[in-house]
């Protein structure tokens, strides 16, 4: 789907309701699937990846019911699953075939997981090497790296782990297998990741210990179920936020705002940058932190964004980017090497198209740097398939001085189905 993108620097005014949380969806469905007892899931984002998660579950032989309001599952107990007639196809979504992969190491039948042409190229060896060192079987193309992956779990060993890489989906798939291990498993990362899934099993009655680069857990231990309410997700926030932050006499609230410290790296980089926030109906929603955030436009600066802080905003970075064309002076975004194995390379499909669209941004090795202060010309613009360059791209189209044509854009419903309507609201144009 092409759509064309025109609003020549018209404000944004109203008030959003942030969509749920993609992280925590994910996590809510895969855990209350392996619980005791029904859970009831609200605020949860039927967005394609989780609704791939949803329909792997129900393959594995779990009932869940969808209801205009809610995600109802009938938990199996952590030994319930059954194996797989058919292959386990996870569409777009790197946190299904990971997570996924951590709970089916522990099962003692076959499965085999596939997804679409990006899945195929993402690594996959960071999740199955160390699932492997705890006795599962795997195999699949490039010695276990790359999908169509097979696993067959069974009597599995806990072990303690170090990640050579800060990603959330390697220590949850970890911690996952550590359910049905001997024994504690222990996972240490060198930056903090997103601790959904330490919070989400504590709230299913799992005993996860953790500080401040380390998780573990000990094997044995039941899910008891719960019902979950799904916070709105900061990633898909961002948009709206960045959207406020670059069009000038913007003022948009974003209600239900997840705000975990180890996502919220974006509210830091715009106050850095000189955004004007305030929060306000400040919260805790199914252990996670939440606010209401008001944003008015003003003029931006520079910044650099590095080291530990980049787990703590991976996703945004492509929204950053962007912002960062319209800040006074340069900005360096460095460490951040893991874009390069996301639904697409990030630092080169966000350079190309922001370029294309006559930004002045160049890629490093492990990061992008941006001359910013000044207009961007427009033209086309693609997504590659990847929702969060299509909505950059659709962003670029708010402060471009001709209209951006982005194509690709159906890939957006994978973490944020309402986008367009969303923004067209804010517009006044609904
Ligand atoms: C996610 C973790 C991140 C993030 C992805 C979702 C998760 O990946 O980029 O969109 O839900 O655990 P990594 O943990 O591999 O960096």
């Amino acid at each position: 789907m092409e759509k064309v993108i025109y609003q020549a620097k018209k404000p944004l005014q109203g008030t959003v309701v942030t969509p749920g949380d993609k992280s925590i969806s994910h996590r809510s469905v895969m855990f209350a699937a392996i619980a005791e007892g029904t859970s009831e899931i609200t605020g949860f984002l039927r967005g394609q990846d989780c609704l791939s998660t949803i329909s792997c579950m129900r393959q594995l032989g779990v009932k869940i019911e969808e209801t205009e309001d809610k995600i109802i599952v009938h938990g199996k107990g952590v030994h319930g699953l059954t194996e797989p007639k058919e292959i386990l196809d996870v569409g777009n979504s790197g946190t299904t075939i990971r997570l996924l992969s951590g709970i089916l190491a522990g099962q003692p039948f076959a499965s085999m997981l596939i997804g679409d042409d990006s899945i195929a190229k993402r690594p996959m060896r960071r999740v199955t090497g160390p699932l492997k060192m705890m006795n599962a079987t795997i195999d699949g193309r490039d010695y276990a790296n790359l999908t169509p992956i097979a696993i067959r779990g069974g009597s599995l060993q806990g072990m303690s782990y170090v990640s050579p890489v800060a990603s959330a989906q390697v220590k949850s798939a970890i911690l996952l297998a550590g359910l049905y291990a001997n024994g504690t498993t222990t996972v240490a990362e060198p930056h903090k990741s997103r601790d959904h899934t330490e919070r989400m099993l504590q709230a299913f009655g799992v005993d996860v210990t953790s500080s401040e680069l380390s998780a573990s857990i000990q094997g044995g231990q039941k899910l008891t179920a719960t019902n979950v309410h799904v916070p709105g997700d900061v990633s898909s926030a961002t948009f709206m936020l960045v959207a406020a932050a670059i069009v000038p006499d913007s003022d948009v609230t974003l209600t239900n705002v997840g705000l975990n410290p180890t996502r919220s790296g974006i509210i830091d980089v715009l106050e850095r940058m000189g955004a004007s926030l305030t929060f306000s109906n400040e919260k805790t929603v199914g252990g996670e932190p939440v606010a209401d955030i008001r944003i008015r436009y003003q003029e931006l600066t520079s910044t650099t964004v590095e080291g530990a802080e980049i787990p703590r905003l991976i996703d945004e970075i492509p929204a950053i980017a962007l912002l960062a064309t319209q800040a006074k002076g340069t900005t360096v975004i460095k460490d951040a090497e893991e874009l390069k194995v996301k639904e697409t390379n990030r630092i080169d499909t966000v350079v190309l198209q922001l370029q294309k669209l006559g930004a002045s941004i160049e890629a490093t090795d492990d990061g992008m740097i941006i001359h910013g202060g000044e207009s961007l010309h427009g033209g086309s613009a693609e997504s590659y398939h990847d929702h969060r360059i299509g909505m950059t791209m659709a962003l670029a189209g708010l402060i471009s001085e001709n209209p951006v044509s982005v194509s690709g854009t159906d890939a957006i419903a994978v973490s944020y189905p309402n986008f367009f309507t969303h923004l067209e609201e804010l517009q006044g144009d609904s």
